[in-house]
């Protein structure tokens, strides 16, 4: 393919360099003259193994060009990937000056491509935030260009996650390949430009794909502070964090896994509000700071808060509201800090006719600290379960879902909404 690179920087020149290897033709293309320069004689602007040796070889293999605008250059072109930067700004957002200015250029020079031809493929790799694409690009795009996207050009989102210092290695294999399109097969998986390449490909909506990207590195990140923050409460117990890691990362089961990663019910039960509690004072008697462990606790009753307000803006008070779930997972009686425990009494507080049913507490069997805790709940659990889910939701004007409850959730009447819990999805928007 013929592919023009805007901007030349640790992207923009390890893509070309790799895009060249796999045989493309490359015109690379920055407002900084030096770098054009610089590109055009294979040499990188940027230090990042590999990528100049590729370059070279381009050159010599007559593959490689460079340009300081993309004016004149659309008509012999497949493909321009865009790879401007995106920095920080003082507040914390993203400065899109570059990005926005680079659609436009190439906005105005799609004007002199021939409609006739197929659709020109513009693939931003610049990270944006969610609703750019969307929100900005299309609309500037569409304002330069004079038309929108399907005739002169289609326009696709392609998150890059490579890493500097083994950015040529992460581009040849990536973690994913994600896409975001106006719709599935828009740029029928950009020409095929990836096809060589070995890894899971995505083609979603332009937000999702945005979206992934700062949800990655927040998670890398979050990732990199929490074993921080882990390592110096070890080591203020005179224990080596790197042992500690070492069995910690063994756990490929619940710990380095898919598991507890679902955005859905706050956490609780007889163990991580206790043991994250208690680790909490780990650090406190070492007079030590860890904001991410203290922030686990607080975001946890933030997001029960967050589900309460939901719910009173479905249903205000006094409902009928029923609440389906009481102790703190599907298959247990336990209600040791039991989330849906305190959901229930906040909403009893507030004033709401509230009926309960949990199909795995009988009240009359509880024993032991769920005895003592039954006691505290009294009124909660004598007067508000009931067995009969049917009776229950009569009348009632939302049911809300605090665990998963396959056999109840089939007695309901058709039209009782739901608000579900286990899995935040556009229910809860
Ligand atoms: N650096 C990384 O490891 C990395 C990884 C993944 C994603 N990203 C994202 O990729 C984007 C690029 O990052 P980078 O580190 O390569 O940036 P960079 O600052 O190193 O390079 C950006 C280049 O764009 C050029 N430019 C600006 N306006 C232009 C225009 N109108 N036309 C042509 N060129 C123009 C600049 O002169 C500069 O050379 C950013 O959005 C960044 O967040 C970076």
């Amino acid at each position: 393919m013929r592919i023009a690179i805007l901007g030349l920087g640790y992207v923009g020149t390890t893509t070309a360099a790799c895009l060249v290897r796999d045989g493309h033709e490359v015109v690379g293309i920055d407002i900084n003259p030096d770098k054009v320069r610089m590109i055009g004689e294979g040499r990188s602007p940027v230090v990042e193994p590999g990528v100049e040796g590729l370059l070279q070889e381009g050159v010599a293999a007559g593959r490689v060009r460079s340009a300081g605008a993309i004016e004149g250059l659309v008509a012999g072109l497949d493909m321009v990937i865009v790879c401007v930067g995106t920095p920080s700004r003082a507040d914390g957002k993203l400065n899109l000056t570059h990005l926005l200015e680079s659609t436009r250029q190439l906005g105005a020079a799609l004007r002199e491509r021939d409609p006739a031809k197929a659709p020109l493929l513009l693939v931003f790799r610049s990270t944006m935030p969610p609703g750019t694409m969307e929100r900005l690009v299309l609309p500037t795009l569409e304002t330069a260009a004079g038309e929108g996207p399907g005739g002169r050009y289609e326009a696709a989102f392609n998150p890059e996650f490579l890493r500097e210092s083994t950015a040529v290695k992460d581009y040849f294999s990536p973690p994913k390949i994600v896409l975001g399109e106006r719709h599935p097969g828009a740029t029928k998986r950009l020409g095929g430009v990836y096809d060589a390449l070995d890894a899971p490909f995505f083609e979603v909506g332009y937000g999702v794909a945005e979206m992934v990207k700062f949800v990655d590195n927040s998670f890398h990140a979050l990732k990199v502070a929490f074993a921080n923050e882990v390592g110096r409460i070890s080591l203020s117990k005179g224990i080596d964090p790197q042992a500690v890691a070492d069995l910690f990362l063994a756990d490929t089961k619940l710990n380095i896994s898919p598991y507890y990663l679902r955005p859905g019910g706050p956490f609780g039960g007889s163990c991580l509000p206790k043991d994250l509690s208690a680790m909490l004072s780990l650090a406190r008697d070492g007079g030590l700071a860890v904001p991410v462990l203290n922030g686990a606790k607080e975001s946890n009753a933030l997001h029960l808060a967050w589900f309460a307000q939901k719910i009173k803006a479905r249903c205000p008070a006094p409902g009928p509201l029923l609440l389906l779930g009481l102790s703190f997972k599907a298959g247990t009686d336990d209600l040791r800090n039991s989330p849906l425990l305190d959901l229930a009494e906040l909403l009893l507080e507030a004033g709401y006719d509230l009926r309960v049913h949990d199909p795995d507490l009988d009240p009359a069997r509880l024993v032991g600290v769920n005895f003592a805790l039954g006691a505290e709940h009294q009124d909660l659990l004598r007067q508000r379960m009931t067995d009969d889910v049917e009776a229950a939701a009569k009348g009632a004007r939302l049911a809300v879902l605090g665990k998963p409850m396959p056999a109840a959730l089939k007695r309901l009447p058709a039209d009782l909404p739901v608000l579900d819990m286990n899995r935040l999805g556009p229910s809860l928007a």
